[in-house]
């Protein structure tokens, strides 16, 4: 039995009932039940096969789709983690669900067990998911809201959807912020290689151009924030108390062990991904290690960490585990972070204890995070 440290555990449920047209996350389509098993066995027996040293304090069940996996499975599933992993009395317990395969019976199994639940609904508007190539329907989305009414809520949407104008989107938030959510995350839609959409649009329907997908980033943020909500990352909002543990102590450097196919780990020094083959995780195929100087690591935890909007105290610089070897000093960062901001003053804010992207800065991250490497 090997013994590790880690409190936040994500576990990939690699299943959902169909590919949706824009996705390249790695899962399997229509899966057999016998497959399920064998995922949930291997589960099973790789949490059986470490002792988790400390008490787990988030855990986040996604994909995928682990809402597939249906009453009894999902009964299996939480067995098994309620068996094998330490969580402690306040841990975060967040899943994944899709609308389409999300009902009363599941939610029973779920309620009580997991307190935290993200809805993919990627967008409220029946055209546009059809252009995503979505299967919920609106009365799947609207069945979802109701079941987890009152819980704490995220809800995933996506713009830039080709075909959907500002309007949309100011549609789309309007009712974002009436239903009862209190997060949301929201991406811009990349149109990736190989994926149905890519091959379907090929040119036939313009993408959004980048102007009016700033303008939607633009948007999300005001009319959030009139509503109650704040960004405090660049692609998520949250009312107050309510940023979602799992991401933030992902986005600032803290270890996380993934278990399932593609799942990815950080042990505080080193990152590693699982095979994106469910047969080949089943029989143990060895992970992919991304090996780097520990100082370019800490530059990487950095640069991710100024994604959020609070960015980095010299106090929560000084906190992050690969400190204790390799101690890159505040007043490093420091300096190198007032050269930055002199070329992009309205983009970068420094002091002598924090370091954090400006309001605009954050729509502008990349041009940051390019600038930081030079
Ligand atoms: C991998 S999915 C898993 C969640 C769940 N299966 C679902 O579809 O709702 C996580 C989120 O990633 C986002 N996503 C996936 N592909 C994307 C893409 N090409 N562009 C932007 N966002 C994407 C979607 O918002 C989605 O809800
Ligand atoms: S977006 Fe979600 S449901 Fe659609 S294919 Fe990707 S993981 Fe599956």
């Amino acid at each position: 039995m090997i013994a590790v440290e880690f409190k936040n555990i994500y576990i990939h449920i690699p299943f959902c009932e169909q590919k949706c047209d824009y996705c390249s996350f790695y899962s399997v389509p229509n899966p057999t039940p016998l497959l399920i098993d064998a995922f949930l066995d291997k589960v099973d027996t790789e949490l059986n096969s470490m002792e988790l040293l400390q008490p787990v304090d988030s855990l986040y069940l996604g994909g995928g789709t682990p809402t597939i996996l249906g009453e009894h499975r999902l009964n299996r599933l939480i067995e098994i983690i309620r068996q094998r992993i330490p969580l402690h009395p306040d841990a975060e317990i967040t899943i994944e669900c899709n609308p389409e395969s999300f009902d009363q019976a599941r939610m029973k199994v779920l309620d009580g067990f997991a307190n935290r639940f993200s809805i993919g609904i990627q967008t409220f508007n029946d055209q546009l998911r059809q252009m995503l190539g979505r299967k919920a329907a609106r009365k799947h989305i609207d069945r979802a809201l109701q079941l987890v009414h009152g819980r704490n809520v995220n809800i995933d949407l996506i713009y830039g959807i080709p075909g959907q104008t500002l309007k949309h989107w100011q549609e789309e938030l309007k009712i974002t912020v009436e239903v009862d959510i209190s997060h949301l995350s929201c991406y811009a839609l990349t149109l990736e290689e190989g994926t149905a959409l890519a091959r379907k649009l090929n040119g036939a329907i313009p993408s959004v151009d980048d102007e009016t997908t700033a303008a939607m980033w633009e948007e999300t943020g005001s009319h959030l924030e009139d509503h109650g909500f704040s960004r405090y990352e660049v692609s998520n909002y949250c009312k107050k108390g309510t940023e979602c543990r799992h991401n933030l102590n992902v986005w600032y450097g803290k270890p996380y062990l993934g278990i399932g196919p593609a799942a990815a780990s950080f042990d505080g020094r080193m990152r590693w991904q699982q095979s994106e083959s469910l047969s080949k995780w089943l029989k143990n195929h060895p992970p992919e290690k991304d090996i780097i100087a520990p100082e370019y690591r800490m530059v990487e935890i950095f640069i991710i960490g100024l994604r959020t909007a609070r960015g980095w105290t010299r106090e929560r610089w000084e906190e992050i585990p690969l400190q204790d070897t390799l101690p890159v000093k505040w007043e490093t960062m420091l300096r190198r972070a007032f050269k930055v901001k002199n070329r992009y003053p309205e983009l970068l804010a420094a002091d002598p204890v924090s370091i954090r992207l400006t309001s605009r800065g954050l729509l502008f991250w990349n041009t940051i995070a390019e600038a930081w490497l030079e």
